[in-house]
């Protein structure tokens, strides 16, 4: 597969867990609790490894060197953009698992806390898909060569061995399709 499609489709993976997380958002402020922790752990487990490992690994370690390579510039501009907001949403999902934690070990305020996090990382990373969508990936159909979209797909490969495995990918995708039907259409 083109290398920059592999990343729109897991952006929209990413999407549909954005979606399950706005649910579960929305019931907490509504209760104040946490109905399912386990999800919640289920989801920041796939925000921390596909996500951020994977995915932005890809990107970060991959596709922007490549799009360096190419001429465009990674100091400020669209990648420097990118890259600050990877660091924004790793933040995120480390408060929104320090938050459970806590709610874990018995403090029912952290639901809320951990509310607050989810909508900013909802927020932040809804609109960076659409950038990068949008923006970076269309800068990228026009610069990459097909030999360097060849070697990013066997990078994306290697990417996702090394990080992820194929027990584990099978394993997201019936993670995801479970808390689909749990949360999302149900409606
Ligand atoms: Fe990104
Ligand atoms: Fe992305």
């Amino acid at each position: 597969m083109n290398p920059i499609e592999e990343l729109k489709q897991e952006h929209e993976a990413v999407k549909l867990t954005l979606a399950i997380l706005h649910r579960i958002r929305l019931t907490i402020e509504t209760t104040g609790t946490i109905a399912e922790p386990a999800h919640l752990a289920q989801l920041i487990d796939f925000f921390s490894v596909f996500v951020d490992r994977c995915h932005h690994g890809k990107e970060e370690e991959l596709l922007f060197p490549a799009l360096a390579a190419a001429g465009v510039s990674t100091q400020g501009g669209p990648i420097g953009v990118m890259l600050k907001e990877h660091q924004l949403g790793r933040e995120q999902v480390r408060e929104m698992k320090l938050a459970l934690d806590r709610y874990r070990a018995g403090d029912s305020n952290a639901a809320r806390v951990l509310a607050t996090h989810a909508r900013t990382y909802i927020e932040l990373l809804g609109q960076h898909i659409d950038k990068e969508n949008e923006v970076l990936f269309v800068i990228a159909g026009r610069c990459l060569s097909s030999s360097q979209l060849n070697e990013l797909t066997k990078g994306f490969d290697r990417i996702e061995a090394e990080r992820i495995g194929a027990g584990k990918h099978e394993a997201y995708h019936r993670l995801l399709e479970r808390l689909q039907e749990v949360y999302l259409e149900t409606a």
